[in-house]
């Protein structure tokens, strides 16, 4: 293959339609927040193309930190277990947070960061999710702000990756078996700690 679009077998979620759904996003947490002054807290590095986006669509004064986690399980297998590999720079507690993902698939990754986060007692949290993949969730998340319903099929581009590849692609793709499909076989049942 000559670039990584080759391996793209279909686009999911044009660009065109991810900007109009970012802006109509943008829209709904200016309404939203319009009476505090939240602080965004975005997921490392999946969100990273979506918030920066996201936040210009957003007419009122915010705040921004980031947070980082590694999980543990295999690709088969996720156990929940996480590790936080950069924590937030702010101290949330009476703080009006809203969390921001890429992606939710099972909701282990969100639900192990609200546990988190709840617990420094912040004022409200919220989450906020570009994509939401609802067929393999395991752990009941309630999803404030929701870009795209997608179904159960990996997707990379816009921030998402492919161990760590195709982030920069500006759409929702589907990648070829070719490269996901070698891999979970080579991944299944052996534990890994994988970045986001
Ligand atoms: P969780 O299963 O909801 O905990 O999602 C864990 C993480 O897996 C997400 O934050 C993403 O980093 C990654 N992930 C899940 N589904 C996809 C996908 O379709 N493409 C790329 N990354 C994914
Ligand atoms: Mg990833």
């Amino acid at each position: 293959m000559n670039s990584k679009a080759d391996d793209i077998i279909e686009i999911l979620i044009a660009q065109e339609a991810i900007v109009q759904r970012v802006a109509e996003l943008g829209g709904e947490i200016t309404a939203a927040y319009r009476d505090c002054l939240p602080l965004m807290v975005g997921v490392l590095k999946g969100c990273t193309l979506f918030m920066s986006d996201l936040v210009k669509q957003i007419e009122i004064p915010l705040e921004m930190d980031f947070i980082s986690l590694v999980s543990y399980g295999s690709m088969t297998r996720p156990s929940g277990a996480a590790r936080i590999t950069k924590d937030l720079d702010c101290v949330i507690e009476g703080r009006d947070v809203l969390l921001v993902e890429g992606i939710i698939d099972t909701g282990m990754t969100a639900g192990y960061l609200l546990r988190n986060l709840e617990a420094r007692q912040p004022r409200s949290i919220r989450v906020c999710t570009l994509l939401d993949k609802p067929a393999r969730r395991i752990v009941k998340i309630p999803v404030a702000f929701r870009g795209f319903e997608i179904p159960d099929r990996f997707v990379v581009g816009y921030g998402l990756d492919f161990r760590q590849l195709y982030r920069n692609l500006p759409y929702i793709g589907v990648l070829s078996d070719k490269i996901t499909g070698l891999d979970r076989r080579r991944a299944t049942g052996i534990p890994t700690a994988t970045p986001h």
